[in-house]
């Protein structure tokens, strides 16, 4: 049967590296606070007026292509996974596709937080299974840094993000030992709202228990970014914390089993687990909880903090590139995030 495989991957991150020492001369805060808290030492920050989420995608695109041995001109489908776009839309599919001098491919791009590359590989996956597409680039991506309240206000949200890209490059494979063996993916929306950016947004005023009340200033339009919003500072990313730890530290685990159980494997044949680098002690949590060895788990977000959609591919490229991703290897790839969403793959290498 064909399956789908990884053929070249890459990933690339701002020169900005910011530590946590630097965070505290903007908002009371300290590093053994965030240290004790999410295992994060420093991020990347992405540079004004250069770097953006297309762009920064764009590069870590052109490197998963080389290492494919293809061109633009080969890629005939864009995945592009981001919270933080360039622009409200369209999409930075199509600013991929145009940056990279690519042909009238498609270009889709998908709205699912931390989980997005896995969702992602997902759907590259079924377009590769039914022979729809040859060589599918998936992007995830993410520009935090331009959009965060770094006063103290903001510091419980704000000191666990990073900027940063990764990218792969998908492909049949009718080897008998390599390629995706399955994904799975789910969704709980009865907590939408607790790691959410409500503002701006189309909702018209209708509220949920944590978005707060936006006033028309007009009878039609005017409510996407109201004098309201701007007065209170309302727009930025809400994070219930606790809240997201508890539901992670389940959902990991269990979306991790559901894989393993899927291609009657069990924890110990996993080579090597990518979480999403979420939060150090929600991996090490997850670790604990599937009795897996520390050489069993790539974890880097001490160096790069939680980079939303671009943490798994980044870390996987880290990963590959110190030699620790072999052919044959089993691979695990699982995320959990905002929606909430989560969802895990097993691949052969
Ligand atoms: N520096 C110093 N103090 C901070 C702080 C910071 N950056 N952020 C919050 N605090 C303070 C709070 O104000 C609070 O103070 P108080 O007790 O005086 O009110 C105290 O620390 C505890 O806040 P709380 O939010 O309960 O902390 P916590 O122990 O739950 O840790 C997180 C906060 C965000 C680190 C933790 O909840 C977490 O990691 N959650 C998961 C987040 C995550 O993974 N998000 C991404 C999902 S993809």
């Amino acid at each position: 049967m064909m399956r789908t495989k990884i053929a070249g991957i890459g990933m690339y991150v701002p020169e900005n590296v910011v530590t946590n020492e630097d965070l505290t001369k903007v908002m009371d805060t300290s590093d053994a606070w965030i240290q004790e808290r999410t295992g994060i030492r420093e991020r990347r920050f992405a540079t004004r007026f250069e770097d953006t989420t297309a762009t920064m995608g764009a590069e870590a695109a052109r490197r998963a292509m080389e290492r494919a041995g293809v061109t633009a001109a080969d890629i005939d489908f864009i995945i592009f996974a981001t919270l933080s776009p360039d622009y409200y839309f369209p999409g930075c599919g199509v600013l991929v596709q145009r940056q990279l001098g690519m042909g009238e491919i498609g270009a889709l791009d998908i709205r699912n937080q931390c989980s997005g590359f896995v969702y992602g590989l997902s759907i590259a996956d079924q377009f590769i299974k039914t022979g729809m597409y040859k060589n599918i680039l998936l992007i995830g991506s993410e520009t935090h840094s331009y959009a965060l309240d770094f006063s103290t206000r903001g510091r419980n949200v704000s000191v666990i993000f990073g900027d940063g890209a990764g990218a792969v490059v998908l492909q049949p494979t009718d080897h008998p030992n390599q390629g995706i063996l399955s994904t799975h993916l789910h969704s709980d929306g009865n907590d939408a709202e607790s790691l959410s950016m409500p503002n701006p947004g189309f909702h018209g005023g209708k509220l949920w228990d944590k978005v707060k009340p936006v006033q028309p200033d007009q009878p039609y339009g005017g409510m996407f970014i109201t004098q309201d919003l701007l007065d209170k500072d309302d727009l930025y990313p809400y994070m219930d914390g606790p809240a997201v730890f508890k539901k992670a530290v389940v959902k990991f685990p269990e979306v991790i089993r559901e894989a393993l159980t899927k291609n009657q494997l069990s924890a110990k044949d996993i080579s090597l687990l990518i979480p999403h680098q979420a939060n150090l002690r929600i991996a090490q949590f997850v670790q604990q909880e599937l009795g897996l060895s520390a050489e069993q788990v790539h974890n880097n977000i001490q160096r790069y903090g939680n980079t939303t959609a671009a943490s798994v591919p980044i870390a996987l490229c880290e990963a590959w590139e110190l030699g620790k991703v072999k052919e044959g290897d089993l691979v695990c790839l699982a995320a959990f995030g905002s929606g909430f969403t989560w969802g895990s793959a097993l691949l052969r290498w």
